[in-house]
């Protein structure tokens, strides 16, 4: 009775997601965790201009002109470095949240089995989408 319970979940799970897949073809992660994550602080347009803000010491900075700062480079390598967090002492003095601490304890909490490559994942997901909205 039971596994024919879980069998019909696991079922309906199925068809709810196709059926979202083929509603919307497009699911944009990269920008789902940014409104979620980021917004707060670097505005829904990435550009500094989050409510969260006016709260903190240091100004969050406008995240669409990582590229232009850097001669029409996205600076991948370093951002990635900034969002994970990687070196940052546990009470640093930063406002900006270390992201890899913080997905790590996620991670823990819904039991993904390889929980590094979850992170990195996720990281890179953010990455990409903050190099699509690079002012031109
Ligand atoms: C609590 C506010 C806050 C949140 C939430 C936040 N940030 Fe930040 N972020 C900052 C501040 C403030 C800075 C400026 C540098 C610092 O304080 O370390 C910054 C700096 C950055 C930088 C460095 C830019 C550069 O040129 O070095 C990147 C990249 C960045 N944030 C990405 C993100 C991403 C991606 C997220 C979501 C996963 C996020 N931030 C969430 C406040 C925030």
């Amino acid at each position: 009775m039971k596994t024919l319970a879980v069998h019909a979940c696991v079922l309906s799970m199925g068809v709810l997601f196709a059926g979202v897949a083929g509603a919307q073809q497009r699911v944009d992660f990269g920008k789902m965790e940014f409104e979620r994550s980021c917004a707060s602080c670097h505005g829904v347009d990435g550009k500094g201009n989050g409510p969260m803000g006016n709260f903190l010491k240091v100004s969050p900075p406008d995240l669409t002109r990582l590229a232009k700062a850097n001669q029409g480079v996205f600076p991948m390598n370093r951002l990635y470095e900034v969002v994970e967090g990687a070196g940052v002492p546990a009470h640093g003095s930063r406002d900006m949240p270390v992201w890899g601490r913080e997905y790590s304890m996620q991670d823990a909490q819904s039991g993904a089995y390889d929980s590094p490559a979850v992170v990195r994942a996720r990281i890179l997901t953010l990455l990409e989408y903050l190099s699509r909205i690079q002012a031109k």
